[in-house]
């Protein structure tokens, strides 16, 4: 079976197969994510709550924190409008009285007087996480226990509500025979679409689409770890304040179950949506706080975060990504640092070079047979969550901009695990540990190459636990 006369053990023997079995890790995830994703969103049954009376399902209430005008602004926050859902409320919050989004949503208002929504103005400053300081009053003005945070560049189809809200109450039950977990978050896998023709955002529309949403499904599929972006989370207040952010399980009150030791006593401002506000991750963190902290589990619906993606430039991109990875990289160290053998390039030359050492397969052959698959893979990813598949006449475009991302991912990679600032809406932040954040003051070059001016809207800044 073995390449050559060379039968022993030797290191290189051992990395090949360590490389093969990678290999093939990864291609069941991804196609763990591609049969999900068929299966889950080709078909969006609609919710019988989606026409039930007000008194029968329980109420929701939909905040989004909103600054500035967004791309696609008003259709993303029309589609709250446009639930079908008969129990729920609208809380559109800003910090600052002349925001212009405010305009935006006092026409939706007047154009859906029969909605019950109200806008909250001021924040309350709890942390450096502005997200947070601009949602605290909005939580607490909240009328319903079950909240549904939707970032202002999100916009969902109009039978999201219904179908999230089931899921959170009544999640499928599984025929498996392990103790079933209570779901206490529901969110969305985020699907993006660009009306600008600008390269950046091509590139960002073919990564969300393609490898960002085939490993989110699969790791979500598999479970063993919170991973959620918080485009579009869905969960309950009574949840959120008991977590106290320290990713430790709470002691179990029945006595003699074997919790972990008691605690000291807590005030309310160790608990709740406050002590958040030292991440810049919040969304990420709320969810792995639940999942850790209450014993809980998440559940994706069958629904989607479509989010429209502005005018990015090719650099604008890479920032991006250099942020993203910064941000993960002071939460999930090691499997940051795996992160590059995870890409489609790098892991068919892992591939190519192994099945070469082990069983003397040609190495171009093992690239031509990779390439082409995992391309077909993403596409089909892609087709599941759009619900239709590619026109032709894009078929280049898009191939371009996948390629292009996936040369780009290893030197993006490089230079974001090379330092620790991130640059999120023209304000620096210095990276600590655990994703808690500081301003940085000062900074040296490379703060000021990256000191840009910043889209102003609230989007998630981090990506979560995935490998
Ligand atoms: C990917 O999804 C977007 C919808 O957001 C769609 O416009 C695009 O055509 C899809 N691309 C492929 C390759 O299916
Ligand atoms: C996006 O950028 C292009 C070129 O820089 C510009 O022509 C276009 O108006 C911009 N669109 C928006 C919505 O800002």
């Amino acid at each position: 079976m073995l390449n050559g006369n060379d039968s022993s053990i030797t290191p290189s023997f051992v990395l090949a197969v360590v490389g093969v079995i990678w290999y093939k890790v990864l291609w069941i995830l991804g196609l763990l994510g591609c049969f999900v994703g068929r299966r889950r969103y080709r078909l969006r049954p609609r919710s019988p709550s989606a026409s039930a009376p007000p008194h029968t399902v329980p109420g929701v209430s939909v905040l989004r924190p909103l600054k500035g005008l967004d791309t696609n602004l008003y259709e993303n926050l029309e589609s709250t409008f446009t639930q079908e859902y008969s129990n729920y409320e609208l809380i559109f919050s800003v910090a600052d009285k002349n925001d212009q989004a405010l305009g935006v949503v006092r026409e939706l208002i007047a154009k859906y007087p029969l909605v019950k929504a109200e806008i909250i103005v001021g924040e309350e400053v709890v942390g450096v996480n502005p997200k947070v300081n601009n949602l605290v009053r909005s939580f607490r003005k909240a009328a319903h226990d079950i909240v549904w945070v939707l970032d202002s560049n999100v916009m969902v189809d109009s039978g999201t509500l219904a179908r999230s809200v089931d899921a959170l109450i009544h999640p499928p039950t599984s025929k498996s025979k392990k103790k079933q977990k209570r779901i206490a978050l529901v969110h969305h896998v985020p699907l993006a679409f660009v009306n600008e023709p600008q390269l950046g955002s091509r590139i960002e529309e073919a990564f969300l689409n393609t490898n960002h949403a085939k490993m989110y499904i699969a790791i979500n599929t598999v479970a063993l770890e919170s991973c959620v972006v918080g485009k579009s989370n869905l969960y309950r207040r009574s949840d959120l304040e008991k977590l106290d952010g320290s990713l430790k399980p709470h002691p179990i009150p029945s006595p003699g179950a074997g919790g972990p030791a008691q605690s000291p006593t807590h005030t309310d401002r160790d608990r709740g949506l406050q002590v958040f506000g030292k991440f810049l991750a919040e969304d990420n963190m709320i969810a792995s706080s639940l999942w850790h902290e209450l014993d809980v589990r998440h559940e994706l619906s069958c629904d989607v975060a479509r989010n429209a993606i502005g005018n990015m430039t090719l650099s604008d991109y890479i920032w991006r990504r250099v942020r993203w990875i910064r941000v993960r990289k002071h939460m999930v160290l090691a499997a940051t640092l795996l992160e590059p053998f995870t890409e489609c390039v790098v892991l068919s030359l892992v591939a190519s070079w192994s099945l070469h050492r082990l069983l003397g397969v040609p190495i171009w052959l093992t690239l031509l047979i990779h390439y082409p698959l995992w391309i077909m893979i993403d596409l089909d990813v892609n087709e599941s969550l759009a619900g239709h598949p590619l026109p032709l006449s894009r078929m280049w475009q898009f191939l371009g901009a996948w390629a292009l991302r996936e040369l780009l991912a290893l030197p993006i990679w490089c230079m974001a695990i090379l330092g620790d600032e991130v640059v999120w809406r023209g304000e620096t932040y210095r990276m600590m540990r655990n994703g808690e954040v500081e301003h940085a003051t000062g900074g040296g070059c490379l703060s000021s190459l990256l000191r840009r001016k910043r889209g102003d809207h609230y989007e998630r800044l981090d990506n979560p636990v995935e490998i």
